[in-house]
């Protein structure tokens, strides 16, 4: 009797423990989405609010200050960092993937080429880097007609945005891309405690 109460007990334990370790994982990648979806849609806002006032010379501004200003924010509300990063980069300072944001970049291009939509897909995983553990989150950013203003073929952007692309960005390479293909990603990195 005694033995069948300690079986029963971990039996009942061992799917606790497990589900607390699952619950933590999905509470991670709710908030993540929110955050990730939260930058997403205040980037495009602003993007296309600049693109009808000022068109792309306005919206170079919202690509510049804008974006690591949301950015910054969302990161100081949550306490990680949220950020963006591309597939090939413009601004190699706040815009460069690290190795395992490669990694899910390639993931996405290798799940894109099997036919997977890239509105699809993420990726969620809790990793140990120097010693610390965090969860990490990434979502593809596809590019979209809007976008090849500013990241379309260099020969097919107005002279005044090559012009300041030019001046501003000396190290660029996010051009040439076409509609469908993939830009890069949002990307979360959280501590875990
Ligand atoms: C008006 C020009 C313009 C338009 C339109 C534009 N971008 Fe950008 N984009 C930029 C500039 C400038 C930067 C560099 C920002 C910085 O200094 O961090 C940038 C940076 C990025 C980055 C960060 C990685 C990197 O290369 O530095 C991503 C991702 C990105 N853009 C995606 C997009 C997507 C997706 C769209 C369309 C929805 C878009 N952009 C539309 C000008 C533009």
């Amino acid at each position: 009797m005694k033995i069948s109460r300690i079986v029963l007990a971990s039996v009942l334990m061992v799917p606790g423990v497990v589900l607390a370790g699952e619950n933590a994982r999905d509470h991670f990648r709710d908030e993540a989405r929110a955050a990730t979806g939260e930058l997403a849609s205040e980037l495009m806002q602003a993007l296309q609010a600049a693109m009808q006032e000022g068109g792309p010379p306005e919206a170079i501004a919202v690509c510049r200050d804008r974006a690591p200003a949301i950015k910054t924010r969302l990161s100081l509300e949550r306490g990680w960092r949220v950020s963006r990063v591309g597939t090939r980069v413009r601004n190699p300072l706040l815009g460069m993937p690290d190795a395992w944001e490669r990694r899910g970049l390639a993931e996405f291009q290798a799940r894109h080429a099997d036919g997977e939509a890239y509105a699809d897909m993420e990726k969620v995983e809790q990793v140990v880097e120097d010693g610390q553990r965090f969860n990490r989150y990434l979502r593809p950013i596809p590019l979209q007609g809007q976008c090849l203003a500013c990241h379309g073929d260099r020969d097919q952007m107005s002279a005044d945005i090559r012009g300041i692309l030019d001046d501003r960005y000396p190290h660029d390479q996010a051009h040439g891309y076409q509609a469908g293909e993939l830009r890069g990603a949002f990307t979360i990195k959280a501590p875990v405690d």
